[in-house]
């Protein structure tokens, strides 16, 4: 990746669940390139449900820094099928077929939490009793806000971009650029959303950038096509639970 300015070079692209799907990716990593960024931390649930779980692994190897999610959790069989709906599980159990040693290895490496660069970072929540909880009532805002030590969280795992703040249980209002800096003396939990399977009619990735420097976080959305995509998935030879789940979540 260039950087043009030196400026964007300290800058942060955050992505998380990206769920194997590349033309998402692609279209992210395209981005980044253009404005000039060069470092990369990657939040978890880089593979699961999608159908390109090999490239995506190799796409996210430049990353400072890379969480397991639940997904990875699965694969390596730290997490096991209680744990998981029927087209999740589906998922975990053919991205395991499709993994090579040295894939599964990649990822039995990464944590569901971490630090870097003064934030903290996890794929679901910084409750150490639950790492995959999800940031979404006023118990797991809680629980993770009561081991939240830095300013700033980046989270994942909901598939929902959001901003959260310790004391409130309703996400914060943020300007309609997405672009925001933290208020000094309050913590925020940022959560980047998705870029592979994003919830909701807006089906475009989902990403953030962090700059260290002015302390600016900016939500992003990046198109890609998405009905090539769905096209693709409806011809591959998946798992016929798993496919129907990604087509929905596509929006198909
Ligand atoms: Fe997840």
């Amino acid at each position: 990746m260039s950087c043009p300015t030196g400026k964007a070079g300290a800058m942060f692209a955050i992505l998380s669940d990206i769920h194997a799907n590349r033309p998402a990716l692609d279209a992210v990593m395209e981005e980044v390139a253009r404005l000039g960024i060069m470092r990369l931390m990657v939040l978890g649930d880089v593979v699961g449900y999608g159908p390109y779980p090999n490239d995506c692994l190799r796409m996210v190897r430049g990353a400072e820094v890379c969480l397991q999610g639940n997904h990875e959790a699965g694969v390596i069989e730290a997490l096991d099928e209680q744990w998981f709906n029927d087209a999740a599980w589906a998922g975990v159990e053919w991205t395991r077929r499709k993994l090579t040693h040295a894939e599964r290895t990649q990822i039995a490496g990464w944590k569901p939490t971490g630090e870097h660069a003064g934030v903290q970072l996890a794929h679901g929540s910084l409750n150490p009793s639950d790492p995959f909880d999800y940031l979404l009532n006023p118990r797991s805002l809680r629980a993770h806000f009561a081991v939240q030590t830095a300013q700033l969280c980046f989270v994942g795992h909901t598939h929902v971009p959001e901003v959260w703040t310790e004391g409130s249980d309703l996400p914060v209002e943020i300007p309609l650029s997405g672009a925001f800096k933290p208020t000094p003396g309050r913590k925020f939990a940022v959560n980047v959303g998705s870029v592979g399977l994003p919830r909701g009619d807006d089906k475009r990735a989902s990403w953030a950038t962090y700059d260290p420097d002015s302390g600016e976080v900016s939500l992003r959305k990046t198109k890609y096509d998405i009905k090539e995509m769905i096209r693709t998935v409806r011809h591959l030879n998946l798992d016929p639970v798993m496919q129907d789940k990604v087509l929905k979540d596509l929006g198909a």
